[in-house]
Protein backbone atom coordinates (compact mmCIF):
# COMPACT_ATOMS: atom_id res chain seq x y z
CA UNK A 1 0.00 0.00 0.00
CA UNK A 2 1.33 3.57 -0.95
CA UNK A 3 0.47 6.07 1.49
CA UNK A 4 1.62 8.69 -0.97
CA UNK A 5 -1.79 8.16 -2.77
CA UNK A 6 -2.41 7.10 -6.41
CA UNK A 7 -4.97 7.28 -9.01
CA UNK A 8 -6.28 4.58 -11.24
CA UNK A 9 -6.87 5.52 -15.16
CA UNK A 10 -8.85 3.23 -17.55
CA UNK A 11 -7.68 4.66 -20.95
CA UNK A 12 -8.76 5.10 -23.91
CA UNK A 13 -11.40 7.52 -23.57
CA UNK A 14 -11.79 11.02 -25.76
CA UNK A 15 -11.71 14.00 -23.48
CA UNK A 16 -15.12 16.03 -24.22
CA UNK A 17 -16.39 19.25 -22.71
CA UNK A 18 -15.35 22.24 -20.82
CA UNK A 19 -11.91 22.12 -18.13
CA UNK A 20 -11.74 25.64 -16.43
CA UNK A 21 -7.97 27.16 -15.81
CA UNK A 22 -7.60 27.50 -12.42
CA UNK A 23 -5.24 30.52 -10.84
CA UNK A 24 -1.24 29.63 -12.12
CA UNK A 25 0.82 28.43 -9.15
CA UNK A 26 3.86 29.99 -9.89
CA UNK A 27 2.02 32.73 -10.07
CA UNK A 28 0.34 32.87 -6.68
CA UNK A 29 3.27 32.03 -4.81
CA UNK A 30 5.65 35.05 -5.61
CA UNK A 31 2.22 37.60 -5.02
CA UNK A 32 1.36 35.82 -1.78
CA UNK A 33 5.37 36.24 -0.60
CA UNK A 34 5.14 39.93 -1.76
CA UNK A 35 2.25 40.31 0.97
CA UNK A 36 5.49 40.75 3.34
CA UNK A 37 6.52 43.87 1.41
CA UNK A 38 3.08 46.02 3.22
CA UNK A 39 1.81 46.42 6.43
CA UNK A 40 -1.79 46.40 4.75
CA UNK A 41 -3.66 43.99 3.56
CA UNK A 42 -2.81 42.71 0.29
CA UNK A 43 -6.25 40.86 -1.30
CA UNK A 44 -5.41 37.71 -4.16
CA UNK A 45 -8.20 36.35 -6.10
CA UNK A 46 -8.39 33.11 -8.08
CA UNK A 47 -5.19 31.46 -5.75
CA UNK A 48 -5.50 27.83 -6.50
CA UNK A 49 -6.31 25.38 -4.28
CA UNK A 50 -3.14 23.94 -4.00
CA UNK A 51 -0.49 21.37 -1.11
CA UNK A 52 2.18 24.04 -2.57
CA UNK A 53 -0.12 27.02 -1.86
CA UNK A 54 -1.03 25.34 1.48
CA UNK A 55 2.80 25.22 2.62
CA UNK A 56 3.32 28.93 1.55
CA UNK A 57 0.48 29.81 4.18
CA UNK A 58 2.16 28.07 6.59
CA UNK A 59 5.67 29.90 5.80
CA UNK A 60 4.06 33.06 5.65
CA UNK A 61 2.63 32.25 9.03
CA UNK A 62 5.54 31.64 10.71
CA UNK A 63 6.73 35.25 9.65
CA UNK A 64 3.88 36.95 11.36
CA UNK A 65 1.18 37.40 8.58
CA UNK A 66 -2.21 36.90 9.18
CA UNK A 67 -4.68 34.98 6.15
CA UNK A 68 -8.37 35.04 5.91
CA UNK A 69 -10.10 33.22 3.33
CA UNK A 70 -12.67 34.33 1.43
CA UNK A 71 -15.79 32.40 -0.21
CA UNK A 72 -15.86 32.30 -3.61
CA UNK A 73 -17.58 29.08 -5.09
CA UNK A 74 -15.78 30.34 -8.33
CA UNK A 75 -16.80 28.84 -11.98
CA UNK A 76 -19.02 26.08 -11.21
CA UNK A 77 -17.99 25.27 -7.81
CA UNK A 78 -14.29 24.39 -9.86
CA UNK A 79 -12.76 27.85 -9.33
CA UNK A 80 -9.61 29.11 -6.87
CA UNK A 81 -9.81 31.13 -3.78
CA UNK A 82 -10.17 34.46 -2.66
CA UNK A 83 -7.14 35.03 0.30
CA UNK A 84 -6.29 38.00 2.37
CA UNK A 85 -3.21 38.82 4.12
CA UNK A 86 -2.14 41.30 6.49
CA UNK A 87 1.01 41.63 7.85
CA UNK A 88 0.98 45.11 10.18
CA UNK A 89 4.52 43.63 11.11
CA UNK A 90 6.67 41.21 10.47
CA UNK A 91 7.32 39.16 13.53
CA UNK A 92 9.73 37.19 12.34
CA UNK A 93 12.72 37.50 9.87
CA UNK A 94 14.32 33.94 10.42
CA UNK A 95 12.62 31.43 7.40
CA UNK A 96 13.79 27.70 9.31
CA UNK A 97 15.01 24.46 7.26
CA UNK A 98 12.19 22.71 7.96
CA UNK A 99 9.58 24.87 5.98
CA UNK A 100 12.06 26.18 3.05
CA UNK A 101 13.30 22.49 2.19
CA UNK A 102 9.54 21.64 1.61
CA UNK A 103 9.31 24.09 -0.99
CA UNK A 104 12.10 25.68 -3.33
CA UNK A 105 9.77 28.75 -3.62
CA UNK A 106 9.61 29.72 0.17
CA UNK A 107 13.61 30.80 -0.62
CA UNK A 108 12.50 34.06 -2.31
CA UNK A 109 10.70 35.75 1.30
CA UNK A 110 14.58 36.60 1.45
CA UNK A 111 13.55 39.92 -1.01
CA UNK A 112 10.87 41.26 0.66
CA UNK A 113 12.36 40.38 4.41
CA UNK A 114 15.53 42.42 4.00
CA UNK A 115 13.25 45.33 2.02
CA UNK A 116 11.00 45.60 4.73
CA UNK A 117 13.42 44.60 7.62
CA UNK A 118 16.46 45.06 6.10
CA UNK A 119 17.76 41.52 7.50
CA UNK A 120 17.04 38.28 7.43
CA UNK A 121 18.38 34.25 7.89
CA UNK A 122 16.61 31.91 5.47
CA UNK A 123 17.56 28.18 5.25
CA UNK A 124 19.30 27.53 1.72
CA UNK A 125 16.47 25.41 -0.63
CA UNK A 126 18.69 22.79 -1.04
CA UNK A 127 18.72 20.17 -3.80
CA UNK A 128 15.50 19.10 -5.84
CA UNK A 129 15.03 16.36 -7.97
CA UNK A 130 15.17 17.93 -11.63
CA UNK A 131 18.61 19.21 -10.64
CA UNK A 132 21.54 21.39 -8.09
CA UNK A 133 18.98 24.72 -8.91
CA UNK A 134 21.49 27.18 -7.14
CA UNK A 135 20.66 30.47 -5.56
CA UNK A 136 24.23 32.31 -6.78
CA UNK A 137 22.06 34.64 -8.71
CA UNK A 138 19.45 35.30 -6.07
CA UNK A 139 22.43 37.02 -3.89
CA UNK A 140 24.41 38.34 -5.91
CA UNK A 141 21.28 40.47 -7.24
CA UNK A 142 20.82 41.48 -3.20
CA UNK A 143 24.77 42.29 -2.75
CA UNK A 144 24.05 44.78 -5.75
CA UNK A 145 21.41 46.25 -4.17
CA UNK A 146 23.87 46.72 -0.78
CA UNK A 147 23.15 43.56 1.23
CA UNK A 148 25.62 41.99 3.00
CA UNK A 149 25.68 38.07 2.60
CA UNK A 150 27.07 35.42 4.62
CA UNK A 151 26.56 31.59 4.98
CA UNK A 152 25.79 30.29 8.31
CA UNK A 153 25.33 26.46 8.76
CA UNK A 154 22.86 26.10 5.85
CA UNK A 155 21.45 29.77 5.97
CA UNK A 156 21.59 32.42 4.36
CA UNK A 157 22.12 35.35 6.74
CA UNK A 158 21.63 38.98 4.95
CA UNK A 159 21.72 42.72 6.13
CA UNK A 160 21.18 45.45 4.47
CA UNK A 161 23.30 48.02 6.50
CA UNK A 162 22.85 51.66 6.74
CA UNK A 163 18.75 51.67 7.02
CA UNK A 164 18.14 50.02 3.94
CA UNK A 165 18.50 48.55 0.43
CA UNK A 166 20.14 50.67 -2.56
CA UNK A 167 18.77 50.76 -6.11
CA UNK A 168 21.79 49.73 -8.52
CA UNK A 169 21.97 48.13 -11.95
CA UNK A 170 22.54 45.17 -12.62
CA UNK A 171 22.64 42.16 -15.22
CA UNK A 172 21.47 38.30 -14.60
CA UNK A 173 23.81 36.23 -16.31
CA UNK A 174 21.14 33.74 -17.23
CA UNK A 175 17.42 34.08 -17.46
CA UNK A 176 16.30 33.34 -13.65
CA UNK A 177 12.61 33.63 -12.63
CA UNK A 178 12.98 33.02 -9.08
CA UNK A 179 15.78 35.74 -9.25
CA UNK A 180 14.16 37.99 -10.75
CA UNK A 181 10.97 37.90 -8.75
CA UNK A 182 13.21 38.58 -5.48
CA UNK A 183 15.13 41.07 -6.65
CA UNK A 184 12.12 43.31 -8.05
CA UNK A 185 10.80 42.86 -4.76
CA UNK A 186 13.39 43.68 -2.99
CA UNK A 187 14.26 46.95 -4.97
CA UNK A 188 10.58 48.30 -5.00
CA UNK A 189 11.54 49.33 -1.16
CA UNK A 190 15.18 50.25 -1.75
CA UNK A 191 16.46 53.90 -1.93
CA UNK A 192 17.19 55.03 -6.15
CA UNK A 193 16.56 52.94 -8.95
CA UNK A 194 17.03 49.54 -9.83
CA UNK A 195 17.77 48.65 -13.65
CA UNK A 196 17.54 44.47 -13.60
CA UNK A 197 19.24 43.36 -17.23
CA UNK A 198 18.26 40.06 -18.77
CA UNK A 199 15.37 39.83 -16.53
CA UNK A 200 12.78 36.80 -16.81
CA UNK A 201 9.59 37.92 -18.73
CA UNK A 202 7.75 34.88 -17.55
CA UNK A 203 3.76 35.91 -17.30
CA UNK A 204 3.73 35.21 -13.93
CA UNK A 205 7.06 37.99 -13.21
CA UNK A 206 4.43 40.63 -15.17
CA UNK A 207 1.93 39.42 -13.17
CA UNK A 208 3.86 40.09 -9.88
CA UNK A 209 4.98 43.44 -11.36
CA UNK A 210 1.46 44.60 -12.10
CA UNK A 211 0.61 43.92 -8.63
CA UNK A 212 3.05 45.83 -7.15
CA UNK A 213 2.32 48.28 -9.32
CA UNK A 214 -1.15 47.95 -7.63
CA UNK A 215 0.56 48.52 -4.34
CA UNK A 216 2.43 51.91 -5.23
CA UNK A 217 5.42 50.73 -6.28
CA UNK A 218 7.43 52.47 -9.51
CA UNK A 219 8.17 49.59 -12.47
CA UNK A 220 8.49 49.82 -15.60
CA UNK A 221 9.83 47.26 -18.58
CA UNK A 222 7.07 45.11 -17.33
CA UNK A 223 7.28 42.01 -19.95
CA UNK A 224 10.57 43.30 -21.25
CA UNK A 225 14.22 41.96 -20.65
CA UNK A 226 15.14 45.35 -18.80
CA UNK A 227 12.76 46.14 -15.75
CA UNK A 228 13.51 49.76 -14.18
CA UNK A 229 12.12 50.04 -10.52
CA UNK A 230 12.37 53.11 -8.70
CA UNK A 231 12.54 52.73 -5.13
CA UNK A 232 9.50 53.86 -2.72
CA UNK A 233 9.09 54.23 1.04
CA UNK A 234 6.22 51.99 1.39
CA UNK A 235 3.75 49.64 -0.23
CA UNK A 236 0.37 49.68 0.49
CA UNK A 237 -2.55 47.12 0.14
CA UNK A 238 -4.07 45.82 -3.45
CA UNK A 239 -6.90 43.82 -4.48
CA UNK A 240 -5.71 41.56 -7.68
CA UNK A 241 -6.06 39.17 -9.80
CA UNK A 242 -3.85 35.80 -9.93
CA UNK A 243 -3.48 34.84 -13.91
CA UNK A 244 -4.99 32.05 -15.30
CA UNK A 245 -2.37 28.58 -15.32
CA UNK A 246 -0.25 28.79 -18.91
CA UNK A 247 1.11 25.22 -17.67
CA UNK A 248 -2.36 23.57 -17.01
CA UNK A 249 -3.36 25.12 -20.01
CA UNK A 250 -0.65 23.59 -21.94
CA UNK A 251 -1.05 20.07 -20.05
CA UNK A 252 -4.86 19.70 -20.84
CA UNK A 253 -4.27 20.61 -24.29
CA UNK A 254 -1.43 18.19 -24.87
CA UNK A 255 -3.75 15.69 -23.11
CA UNK A 256 -6.37 16.50 -25.38
CA UNK A 257 -4.07 16.15 -28.52
CA UNK A 258 -3.53 12.88 -27.23
CA UNK A 259 -7.17 11.02 -26.63
CA UNK A 260 -8.81 12.86 -29.28
CA UNK A 261 -12.13 14.45 -28.70
CA UNK A 262 -13.49 18.37 -28.63
CA UNK A 263 -12.88 20.29 -25.06
CA UNK A 264 -12.81 24.32 -24.32
CA UNK A 265 -9.92 25.18 -22.24
CA UNK A 266 -12.30 27.81 -19.64
CA UNK A 267 -10.42 31.18 -18.97
CA UNK A 268 -7.23 30.32 -20.67
CA UNK A 269 -5.17 32.88 -21.75
CA UNK A 270 -3.33 31.50 -25.20
CA UNK A 271 -1.29 34.49 -25.79
CA UNK A 272 0.90 33.43 -22.26
CA UNK A 273 1.90 30.12 -24.17
CA UNK A 274 2.13 30.91 -28.04
CA UNK A 275 5.18 28.76 -28.43
CA UNK A 276 3.82 25.57 -27.41
CA UNK A 277 0.51 26.35 -28.89
CA UNK A 278 2.29 26.86 -32.20
CA UNK A 279 4.27 23.62 -32.25
CA UNK A 280 0.76 21.38 -30.54
CA UNK A 281 -0.86 22.82 -34.23
CA UNK A 282 2.60 21.82 -35.78
CA UNK A 283 1.75 18.33 -34.69
CA UNK A 284 -2.01 18.38 -35.76
CA UNK A 285 -4.38 19.42 -33.39
CA UNK A 286 -6.81 22.20 -34.04
CA UNK A 287 -6.54 25.46 -31.52
CA UNK A 288 -9.77 27.79 -31.66
CA UNK A 289 -9.51 30.69 -29.52
CA UNK A 290 -12.90 32.13 -28.22
CA UNK A 291 -13.97 34.57 -25.85
CA UNK A 292 -14.25 32.17 -23.20
CA UNK A 293 -10.96 30.21 -23.46
CA UNK A 294 -9.10 27.72 -25.82
CA UNK A 295 -10.84 25.31 -27.77
CA UNK A 296 -9.05 22.18 -28.17
CA UNK A 297 -10.22 19.78 -31.64
CA UNK A 298 -8.22 16.65 -31.17
CA UNK A 299 -8.86 14.19 -34.36
CA UNK A 300 -7.68 11.41 -32.18
CA UNK A 301 -5.32 10.99 -34.76
CA UNK A 302 -1.22 9.93 -34.57
CA UNK A 303 0.72 13.49 -34.10
CA UNK A 304 2.87 14.42 -36.24
CA UNK A 305 6.60 14.34 -34.95
CA UNK A 306 7.71 18.12 -34.02
CA UNK A 307 11.10 19.01 -32.45
CA UNK A 308 11.42 21.19 -29.32
CA UNK A 309 13.68 22.72 -27.41
CA UNK A 310 13.03 24.11 -24.13
CA UNK A 311 13.63 27.62 -23.39
CA UNK A 312 13.07 30.95 -21.42
CA UNK A 313 9.92 32.66 -22.03
CA UNK A 314 8.83 33.20 -24.77
CA UNK A 315 10.34 30.04 -25.86
CA UNK A 316 8.47 26.49 -24.97
CA UNK A 317 8.28 26.02 -21.48
CA UNK A 318 10.84 23.55 -19.67
CA UNK A 319 7.30 22.92 -17.30
CA UNK A 320 5.61 21.31 -20.56
CA UNK A 321 8.81 19.32 -21.14
CA UNK A 322 7.25 15.92 -19.89
CA UNK A 323 4.07 16.42 -21.34
CA UNK A 324 4.95 17.34 -24.51
CA UNK A 325 7.20 14.20 -24.40
CA UNK A 326 4.21 11.87 -23.62
CA UNK A 327 2.10 13.36 -26.99
CA UNK A 328 5.26 13.07 -28.88
CA UNK A 329 5.30 8.56 -28.06
CA UNK A 330 2.77 8.17 -29.56
CA UNK A 331 3.59 10.30 -32.99
CA UNK A 332 4.21 9.21 -36.77
CA UNK A 333 7.96 9.44 -36.89
CA UNK A 334 10.87 10.62 -34.36
CA UNK A 335 11.00 13.72 -32.07
CA UNK A 336 14.42 15.48 -30.69
CA UNK A 337 13.77 17.18 -27.56
CA UNK A 338 15.74 19.22 -25.73
CA UNK A 339 16.35 20.73 -22.80
CA UNK A 340 17.91 23.72 -22.06
CA UNK A 341 16.64 24.71 -18.62
CA UNK A 342 17.56 22.39 -16.00
CA UNK A 343 19.96 19.55 -16.05
CA UNK A 344 18.27 16.69 -15.05
CA UNK A 345 14.90 16.93 -16.21
CA UNK A 346 14.09 13.49 -17.80
CA UNK A 347 13.17 11.37 -14.85
CA UNK A 348 10.27 10.67 -16.05
CA UNK A 349 11.23 8.66 -19.36
CA UNK A 350 12.22 5.58 -17.73
CA UNK A 351 8.64 5.69 -16.39
CA UNK A 352 7.12 6.69 -19.92
CA UNK A 353 9.03 3.59 -21.19
CA UNK A 354 6.65 1.36 -19.21
CA UNK A 355 3.81 2.41 -21.24
CA UNK A 356 5.54 0.82 -24.05
CA UNK A 357 7.06 3.97 -24.92
CA UNK A 358 10.93 4.34 -26.90
CA UNK A 359 12.83 6.84 -25.98
CA UNK A 360 16.62 7.78 -25.94
CA UNK A 361 18.28 10.63 -23.80
CA UNK A 362 21.86 11.58 -24.33
CA UNK A 363 22.86 14.11 -22.61
CA UNK A 364 20.00 16.96 -22.88
CA UNK A 365 18.06 15.32 -25.83
CA UNK A 366 15.70 12.82 -25.78
CA UNK A 367 14.87 11.32 -28.57
CA UNK A 368 11.50 9.73 -28.79
CA UNK A 369 10.11 7.17 -31.33
CA UNK A 370 6.54 7.05 -32.07
CA UNK A 371 4.73 3.73 -31.36
CA UNK A 372 1.55 2.80 -32.19
CA UNK A 373 -0.10 2.38 -29.14
CA UNK A 374 1.10 2.66 -25.07
CA UNK A 375 -0.06 -0.04 -23.32
CA UNK A 376 -1.23 0.51 -19.43
CA UNK A 377 1.37 -0.06 -16.70
CA UNK A 378 2.27 0.91 -13.29
CA UNK A 379 4.13 3.74 -13.14
CA UNK A 380 5.57 6.35 -9.94
CA UNK A 381 5.79 10.19 -10.46
CA UNK A 382 9.09 11.95 -9.69
CA UNK A 383 7.92 15.51 -9.74
CA UNK A 384 5.09 17.56 -10.39
CA UNK A 385 5.30 18.03 -14.24
CA UNK A 386 7.00 14.46 -14.53
CA UNK A 387 4.04 13.23 -12.65
CA UNK A 388 1.22 14.63 -15.11
CA UNK A 389 2.83 13.21 -18.22
CA UNK A 390 2.46 9.88 -16.99
CA UNK A 391 -1.10 10.53 -16.67
CA UNK A 392 -1.98 12.28 -19.96
CA UNK A 393 -0.20 8.91 -21.22
CA UNK A 394 -2.53 6.70 -19.44
CA UNK A 395 -5.66 8.66 -20.68
CA UNK A 396 -4.26 7.65 -24.03
CA UNK A 397 -3.14 3.85 -23.13
CA UNK A 398 -4.97 0.79 -24.02
CA UNK A 399 -5.84 -0.43 -20.45
CA UNK A 400 -5.18 0.41 -16.86
CA UNK A 401 -2.51 2.67 -15.25
CA UNK A 402 -1.63 3.31 -11.75
CA UNK A 403 0.35 6.13 -10.98
CA UNK A 404 1.53 5.59 -7.74
CA UNK A 405 3.17 8.83 -5.74
CA UNK A 406 0.94 11.40 -6.80
CA UNK A 407 1.38 13.71 -4.00
CA UNK A 408 3.25 15.66 -6.20
CA UNK A 409 0.50 16.17 -8.14
CA UNK A 410 -1.90 17.48 -5.73
CA UNK A 411 1.29 20.70 -5.68
CA UNK A 412 0.17 21.67 -8.59
CA UNK A 413 -2.86 20.44 -10.64
CA UNK A 414 -6.03 21.90 -9.08
CA UNK A 415 -9.01 18.95 -8.79
CA UNK A 416 -6.87 17.22 -12.15
CA UNK A 417 -9.25 13.76 -10.95
CA UNK A 418 -12.60 15.93 -11.15
CA UNK A 419 -11.47 17.63 -14.22
CA UNK A 420 -10.57 15.07 -16.39
CA UNK A 421 -13.36 12.93 -15.51
CA UNK A 422 -16.45 15.18 -15.90
CA UNK A 423 -15.18 15.46 -19.89
CA UNK A 424 -15.12 11.44 -19.85
CA UNK A 425 -11.79 10.63 -18.76
CA UNK A 426 -12.04 7.46 -16.46
CA UNK A 427 -9.70 8.44 -13.41
CA UNK A 428 -10.56 7.94 -9.62
CA UNK A 429 -8.07 8.35 -6.65
CA UNK A 430 -7.44 5.17 -4.89
CA UNK A 431 -8.30 5.47 -1.15
CA UNK A 432 -5.18 3.73 0.54
C1 LIG B 1 10.59 28.71 -11.79
O1 LIG B 1 11.61 28.11 -11.02
C2 LIG B 1 9.38 27.82 -11.67
N1 LIG B 1 8.98 27.73 -10.27
C3 LIG B 1 9.69 26.45 -12.23
O2 LIG B 1 8.52 25.67 -12.17
C4 LIG B 1 10.13 26.59 -13.68
O3 LIG B 1 10.50 25.33 -14.18
C5 LIG B 1 11.30 27.56 -13.79
O4 LIG B 1 10.96 28.82 -13.16
C6 LIG B 1 11.72 27.84 -15.21
O5 LIG B 1 10.65 28.36 -15.93
C7 LIG B 1 8.20 28.66 -9.74
O6 LIG B 1 7.85 29.65 -10.36
C8 LIG B 1 7.73 28.46 -8.34
P1 LIG B 1 14.87 29.66 -12.57
P2 LIG B 1 12.93 28.88 -10.65
O7 LIG B 1 15.53 30.42 -11.47
O8 LIG B 1 12.61 30.31 -10.48
C9 LIG B 1 19.51 28.40 -12.85
C10 LIG B 1 7.20 23.79 -11.55
O9 LIG B 1 7.15 22.60 -11.95
N2 LIG B 1 19.78 29.27 -11.68
O10 LIG B 1 14.26 30.41 -13.68
O11 LIG B 1 13.53 28.16 -9.52
C11 LIG B 1 18.66 27.20 -12.48
O12 LIG B 1 19.42 26.19 -11.89
C12 LIG B 1 8.53 24.49 -11.32
O13 LIG B 1 6.19 24.46 -11.31
C13 LIG B 1 21.10 29.44 -11.26
O14 LIG B 1 22.03 28.88 -11.83
O15 LIG B 1 13.80 28.65 -11.95
C14 LIG B 1 18.07 26.84 -13.82
O16 LIG B 1 18.99 26.11 -14.57
C15 LIG B 1 9.69 23.57 -11.43
N3 LIG B 1 21.34 30.25 -10.19
C16 LIG B 1 17.86 28.20 -14.48
O17 LIG B 1 18.72 29.11 -13.77
C17 LIG B 1 20.33 30.89 -9.53
O18 LIG B 1 20.63 31.60 -8.57
C18 LIG B 1 16.45 28.74 -14.44
O19 LIG B 1 15.93 28.62 -13.14
C19 LIG B 1 19.02 30.72 -9.97
C20 LIG B 1 18.77 29.91 -11.05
Amino acid sequence: MDKMGRIRIAGGNQLNGEIPISGAKNAALPLMIASLLTSEKLVLNNVPRLADVRQLQLILENHGVGIGAQNTPGNKGLGGQTLAFSTPAITNTCAPYELVSAMRASFWVIGPLLAREHGARVSLPGGCAIGTRPVDFFLDGLRALGAEIEIDEGYVVAKAPRGGLVGAKLRFPKVSVGATHVVMMAATLASGTTIIENAAQEPEVGNLARCLVAMGAKISGIDSPRLVIEGVSSLHGADFDVLPDRIETGTYAFAVAMTGGNVLLAGARPETLRTALDVLELTGTTLQEEEGGLRVIASGQRARAIDVETQPYPGFPTDLQAQYMALMTRSTGTAKIRETIFENRFMHVAELARFGARISVEGQVARVAGVIELQGAQVMATDLRASVSLVIAGLAAKGETIVNRIYHLDRGFENLEEKLSRCGADISRLAD
